[in-house]
């Protein structure tokens, strides 16, 4: 398996080494580190350095778009000339914690967009609660880079219009939890082909362990709820999913 966003620097619980031996002993191969904060662009580039089978995203979340300025736009182009760092992410609008600030959201969230054409790059694509707003942006803006709706939190119906587009979505642990009825629709409908799996850890830990702090090894709860919701074997998702985010992240 394939953990396509995971701030393993977040969690609190274990040092990285820690997180990565228990990942690959849990039978995740490789590993998405997604930048969020300004100071992520040099935490994430640092520990992809580091370990050979963790890649990173780099960009800022929307709610620290008052961060964004030429001057980390410059450092995401220098830094992905590396061969490590596979995406821009994570970008988009959030409309859940605070809403004073949207507009500012949609503007870096549009610069963002860009940038990642310019680089060529993948972009996963952050949307609480405004998938509106984010469908029209990346339909207006996007310009030839590979699209993944992370943590996937709509309908199925906005799902097949995501589809229409040719975009991926990315299933978290949410599909465990017994009233996540929307999730587990889009589970059961996406096309194979457009099918990822994530964590989102340190968050939306999935069922068993859900309350307590995610970790990647935790990504074989959500494989094998989307196995038994869609009638197939674990081993059958596990393979497609890691085809699937090798060959858009080309790792
Ligand atoms: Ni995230």
């Amino acid at each position: 398996m394939i953990d396509t966003h995971s701030h393993i620097n977040m969690i609190e619980g274990l040092t990285l080494d820690e997180i990565i031996k228990e990942a690959e002993d849990n039978g995740v191969k490789k590993i998405i580190l997604p930048a969020a904060s300004l100071s992520d662009i040099d935490a994430v580039y640092e520990i992809v350095q580091k370990y050979d089978n963790i890649y990173g995203l780099l960009g800022i979340h929307p709610s620290e778009a008052k961060d964004w300025t030429d001057e980390p736009a410059e450092k995401i182009r220098e830094y992905s000339k590396n061969k490590k760092i596979v995406g821009i992410g994570e970008i988009g609008l959030d409309y859940y914690w605070d809403k004073s600030f949207n507009d500012l959201q949609k503007e870096v969230f549009v610069k963002q967009i860009k940038l990642a054409n310019e680089l060529n790059l993948p972009v996963s694509i952050h949307d609480r609660e405004a998938h509106k707003d984010t469908f029209d942006i990346l339909k207006e803006h996007n310009n030839g880079s590979t699209i993944i709706m992370h943590c996937f939190s709509g309908s199925a119906e906005f799902m097949k219009e995501c589809i229409k587009e040719g975009w991926y979505i990315a299933i978290g642990g949410v599909v465990t939890f017994k009233n996540a009825v929307k999730v587990k629709e889009v589970a059961k409908e996406v096309p194979l082909d457009k099918l990822l799996l994530e964590t989102d850890a340190p968050y939306l830990t999935p069922v068993p362990f859900r309350g307590k702090e995610n970790h990647p090894a935790y990504i074989k709860y959500t494989a094998q709820e989307i196995a038994t919701l869609r009638g197939m074997s674990f081993e059958e998702i596990d393979k497609i999913t890691t085809f699937n985010a090798e060959k858009i992240f080309a790792i």
